[in-house]
């Protein structure tokens, strides 16, 4: 399989910020660390930390993230916004939807979105309705908070691009790759610099104001569907109705309730 290439992926960038400040590293802890330090450096909004391997990486909820090395994109997105910090999911959403749509661009392969923050292969019913999520990309977004205001977003994104299927079941319950579901190898500097393409058209309108969020929302394949949601201390059930301005999902359980809920795991379930 083809490593990354410094050269290559700036002959590729069609951007005039994001990844032009690239730190390229075979290997390193976590790609989000290295992002941090940098902002807390002074790096400049648009710095993209890239490596081939992580020895520490890092997933939601205090997991871990596995990938072989030189296998997938592994990379940290540093942003500097002008928003308060409610707001910082906004970035997440952004993040989401340009990997997504940037992997639809190079594979042809059919992304979508589940919420928090994954990105699934789905199967579907006639109804078109997810009938079964395979997890294909997974975003940990980290703030830097100076004085309560945002100084900085550092936006990690793992993306299994040329996973071989055998390996897919040592990693991750429920992991698939590009290769995995197409067949083909997918040309990661490509990948990369479509993926910051994206990220890059998409800043725009956000930095003047413009919420992702409706778009966002309406892309999430877990909204109208039954669902249990495990948190770090319970387990909620209901019927997920939609998602609030800040990115909480809003459960409607049997009893009437609407549960509000910031973070946690999402499972189809079955009607009762
Ligand atoms: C999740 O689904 O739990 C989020 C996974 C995020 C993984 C990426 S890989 C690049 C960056 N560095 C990390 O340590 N984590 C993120």
């Amino acid at each position: 399989m083809e490593r990354l290439e410094r050269a290559r992926i700036e002959a590729l960038l069609r951007t005039a910020r994001w990844g032009r400040n690239l730190i390229l590293l075979e290997r390193t802890g976590s790609t989000n660390d290295v992002a941090k330090e940098a902002a807390l450096a002074g790096a400049p909004e648009g710095t993209v930390v890239v490596a081939e391997e992580q020895t520490a990486g890092r997933g939601r909820l205090g997991r871990r993230w596995v990938a072989p090395s030189g296998t997938c994109l592994l990379c940290s997105l540093l942003f500097r916004p002008t928003l308060p910090l409610s707001r910082a999911n906004w970035l997440t959403m952004l993040t989401s939807m340009a990997a997504a749509d940037a992997i639809r661009e190079q594979t042809g392969l059919r992304v979508d979105l589940k919420w928090p923050n994954d990105l699934v292969v789905s199967d579907r019913g006639a109804d078109g309705q997810a009938r079964a999520w395979r997890k294909l990309a997974g975003v940990l977004t980290e703030t830097g908070v100076r004085e309560e205001h945002l100084d900085f977003v550092v936006v990690g994104i793992g993306i299994n691009v040329n996973i071989p299927p055998d390996l897919l079941p040592g990693l991750a319950p429920n992991a698939t790759s590009i290769l995995a579901e197409t067949g083909r190898e997918t040309d990661r500097a490509a990948l990369l610099a479509a993926f910051l393409h994206e990220v890059e058209r998409r800043y725009v309108p956000l930095q003047a104001g413009k919420s992702p969020q409706r778009e966002w929302a309406a892309r999430l394949a877990t909204i109208g569907q039954r669902v249990q949601v495990h948190t770090s201390t319970a387990t909620f059930v209901g019927v997920a109705e939609g998602v609030d301005e800040e990115g909480a999902l809003l459960l409607r359980a049997e009893d009437g309730t609407l549960h509000r809920l910031l973070a946690g795991d999402v499972t189809l379930s079955s009607t009762p």
